[in-house]
This record gives C-alpha cells, structure tokens and sequence, in this order.
C-alpha cells in the first residue's frame, strides 16, 4: 500500500540513482512504488539505467516500468542497490524476508558498492525481532531438523503458509520453505545469524548485518536518514 512514508523513502532513494548505473532492485511493497517513479523519470529521458531484480515480483514490475533488465553474472558489482526491510535497528541492521525473497536480495544487495533501505517510518525499532519473526529459508527436506534446531537457539519457529489459493506451506522463488522463528528480541543479529547458518538445510537467514550504508525512514511530513557510522 502507497502510504505517505513509504512515497517519501522511495522519492530519497531515487535522487541517488544517477545515468549509466546498475541497480540492485529489492522487493516489496516500498519497492514497487520506487520502481514506478523510477520507470517513469527514465521514460522522461536522460536516465539511462539498468536493474538486476531480487524476485519474480521486481523482475515482472521492472519489465513493466520499462527497466531493462541484467544478471550478477554480467554485473557483479552495482552501483546501488535499493530494497525494503521489515525492521531496521539504530545500527542498520535488518530483518528482511517479509515478502520470501530474503536469499536473492542478500545476494543482490551485498553485491552493491551502496545499498540504501527504504521503509515506512514504523520499520524503526530498538532491538531487532521484538516486534516481527525472523525469516528463515530452508529446504524443504530439512524443514523439521531445522525447526527443532531453531528452536533450540530459542526462537518460536513457524512454518509459513502460502497465500492466494495456494494450500500448503509458502513455496519461495528458489523453490524453498520459509520458517518464521519469533525471537523474543534479538540483541546480537550478527551472532545469531552465523549459528542459524550453521543449520544443514538452512539457506538464508533474514537478518542483514552491517550491510546497509543509509537508511531512508518516511514519515507523514518527511523522511528521515539513516547513516552508518564510519561510511
Ligand atoms: C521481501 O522479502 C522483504 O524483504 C521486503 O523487502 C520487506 O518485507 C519490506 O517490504 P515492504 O516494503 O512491503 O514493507
């Protein structure tokens, strides 16, 4: 949904984009509405600009928008990388996942020389995991050996279920399960994000730690920058 701050982070991170680059293309809802706007000031000219997508969704909405599309294997390194996130801490941390594509855009992202994060002013939180479940993708052949395992690293793991007539568990665009594992609060991501990755059959873990360089938050009336120190 369009809301006043998710238009206002997307206006932010579009002033970044410039002629000639490469940009890593998240998913989401913010990141339909920078798509849009992005595919309509390159329609206007002068805005040269190419997109390696992290979904199906980004992928299919970049077609639309006009945006020519390109892979990692022609661009390993991009320019920009501009995606959502489903809470964002003080430090620019991340949980990502929200919308299953959490493997693709750690790949795509982390491949950016910049990644900037836009989101609704709400995403800001404290502590990361206190308000929303931590994304994990695994394979579905590991789905109760990696559930039980989650839950000894003291998440409540939840196996996510499809949406839109589809029964049964979310299949991801890789062809995976997506386990949310409900933390009571997660006070060192980098930490819990290595022992998670150490679970045979866990793919991808939605925590993105020390990745992001800026943080666009949207308000109401404006939008508020995130920097990470040292950048
Ligand atoms: C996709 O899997 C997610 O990581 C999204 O980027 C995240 O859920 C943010 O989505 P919204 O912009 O729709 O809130």
């Amino acid at each position: 949904m369009a809301s006043a701050g998710k238009v206002k982070a997307a206006e932010a991170a579009l002033s970044e984009v410039k002629d000639g680059m490469v940009l890593g293309i998240g998913t989401g809802s913010t990141v339909a509405i920078f798509i849009e706007m992005l595919g309509r000031r390159a329609a206007k000219g002068g805005l040269r600009v190419m997109g390696v997508p992290t979904s199906y969704q980004s992928a299919y909405l970049a077609a639309e928008a006009g945006i020519p599309l390109t892979t990692l294997d022609e661009y390993p390194v991009l320019d920009l990388a501009v995606d959502g996130a489903d809470e964002v801490d003080g430090g620019l941390n991340l949980i990502k996942g929200g919308g299953a594509a959490l493997t693709k855009e750690k790949i795509v992202d982390s491949a950016a020389k910049r990644f900037v994060v836009i989101a609704d002013g709400s995403k800001l939180v404290g502590t990361l995991g206190a308000k929303f479940a931590l994304p994990v993708e695994v394979m579905p052949v590991a789905r109760r050996t990696a559930m039980a395992r989650i839950g000894q690293l003291g998440g409540e793991p939840r196996l996510r279920d499809g949406a839109d007539r589809k029964d049964g568990p979310c299949v991801s665009d890789n062809g995976n399960f997506i386990v949310d594992a409900k933390f009571e609060a997660i006070p060192d991501p980098a930490g819990l994000e290595c022992r998670l990755k150490l679970i045979p059959g866990v793919v991808e873990v939605g925590l993105f730690v020390g990745m992001a360089h800026t943080a666009y938050l949207g308000g109401e009336v404006g939008v508020k920058r995130l920097d990470r120190k040292g950048r």
